[in-house]
């Protein structure tokens, strides 16, 4: 019998020991919390009758719990609140602004009379249920892949695209999905889009560096055990890579597509294109999975319309939306993944002209963002806050 851990960085509330011991182990493996058992996170939101109806779908995962906190962070209206997610979690108990709610099953009625549903149950529940949600007039909020590049679907940062989604409001529009973009899509977009906005962006090259929490929570155990495997001089355990990952890193676990760019790679791609309206500017990227808990880090590479400084570019930074700037050169202070861990903002910082491109055409940027926060639950809040 394995003993697993679970990683200190999520705590014991959540669900996932539960589902692992079930399902995602070959060999039979016991999972130990590192904490008592606390019951599911309990916050304080804005209740309010006159608020819309509320449903989160997925809420034992570590988006849906994130929703929960962003939630009450953000005062959210509503009037009523619905927990959803699989038959494993029904029955559970949630604490939330001051109540308690049991955890319903996610089934075809869960979202008669529902206002707004906080999709993050994965891709193929959202393309089973969003449509018979919308259908009943909700408006769906959907964190998977599954309607990204739909047509007629908004793919919306609120900061970038808010126009997208103009017709999705409560009493204007009965009912629709609306997407939120890939975790790495919204970070890059963060920072990139202004400088957009101001000079124009021509080609676009990304390198990404992925938190293993964006692959979950078994991803997070995984890493945390093999430290302690390699540290212990013991054989690595390897349920979910087929890579050692501690004290090490490898290319992103997503499927490969037929041009040699995996699927998260072609997501930013394509979804940047979506959101920027335009197949004209040039981009690739490489996704790179890093021994990290919390937070993806970007290296992005920019070659520009017409030329900007980079003490321009600096200032247009810091002038934008959920931008913050670390730039420190004197103390080589640039923006880490811990720093960015549970903000809101997405941070800035190795400001610089591109010396391999003429004049002052190039740029290069490093950004750290939170995933689950803005790369996932806070964005997907932003969204529901604009159908109000
Ligand atoms: N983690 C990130 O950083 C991140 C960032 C951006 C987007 N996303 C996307 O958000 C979604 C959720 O990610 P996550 O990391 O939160 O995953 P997770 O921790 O594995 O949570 C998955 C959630 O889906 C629920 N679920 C699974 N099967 C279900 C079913 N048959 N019916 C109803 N609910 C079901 C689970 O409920 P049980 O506990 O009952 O099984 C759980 O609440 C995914 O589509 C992911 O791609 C994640």
């Amino acid at each position: 019998m394995q003993l697993i851990y679970l990683p200190q960085s999520l705590d014991a509330r959540s669900s996932y020991g539960v589902r692992a011991f079930r399902s995602h182990f070959a060999r039979p493996v016991v999972f130990v919390p590192r904490r008592p058992r606390l019951p599911l996170l309990s916050v304080k939101a804005a209740k309010d009758p006159s608020g819309p109806k509320v449903a989160i779908a997925g809420i034992s995962g570590a988006v849906g719990q994130e929703f929960i906190r962003v939630l009450t962070e953000r005062n959210f209206p509503y009037s009523e609140i619905k927990m959803l997610a699989s038959s494993r979690s029904a029955g559970k108990e949630v604490e939330f602004d001051g109540e308690t709610y049991v955890i319903e099953e996610l089934t075809e009625d869960s979202f008669d009379g529902v206002d707004i549903s906080l999709f993050s149950a994965g891709g193929s529940i959202s393309k089973k249920f969003a449509p018979i949600a919308a259908a009943k007039g909700c408006f769906v909020v959907d964190n998977s892949s599954a309607f990204r590049m739909a047509d007629g679907v908004p793919l919306v940062i609120p900061e970038v695209n808010p126009e997208a989604m103009a017709d999705y409001k409560l009493g204007k529009k009965k009912g629709g999905i609306i997407a939120n973009p890939n975790c790495s899509t919204i970070i890059a977009l963060m920072a990139v889009t202004p400088i957009h906005r101001a000079v124009g962006v021509k080609r676009m090259i990304a390198s990404t560096y992925q938190a293993a929490s964006g692959a979950g929570a078994l991803a997070m155990a995984e890493l945390e055990q093999q430290t302690r495997d390699v540290l212990n001089n013991d054989p690595v355990t390897m349920n979910i890579f087929s890579w050692q990952y501690a004290f090490n890193l490898f290319s992103h676990n997503s499927p490969m597509t037929e041009n040699g760019y995996n699927e998260e790679e072609m997501k930013m791609v394509k979804e940047t294109a979506k959101i920027w309206g335009t197949d004209a500017v040039s981009i690739a990227a490489t996704c790179i999975r890093v021994p990290v808990m919390r937070a993806h880090a970007e290296s992005i590479n920019l070659t520009l319309c017409s030329e900007l400084d980079e003490q321009d570019a600096k200032a247009i930074l810091s002038k934008a939306p959920g931008i913050s700037i670390i730039d420190d050169r004197a103390n080589n202070r640039f923006p880490t993944p811990l720093d960015a861990s549970n903000k809101d903002d997405v941070f800035v910082g190795r400001i610089r002209q591109d010396i391999s491109q003429p004049g002052k055409s190039g740029l290069e940027i490093f950004v750290c963002g939170d995933q689950i926060k803005k790369g996932a639950a806070l964005n997907a809040v932003q969204i529901a806050e604009l159908i109000l």
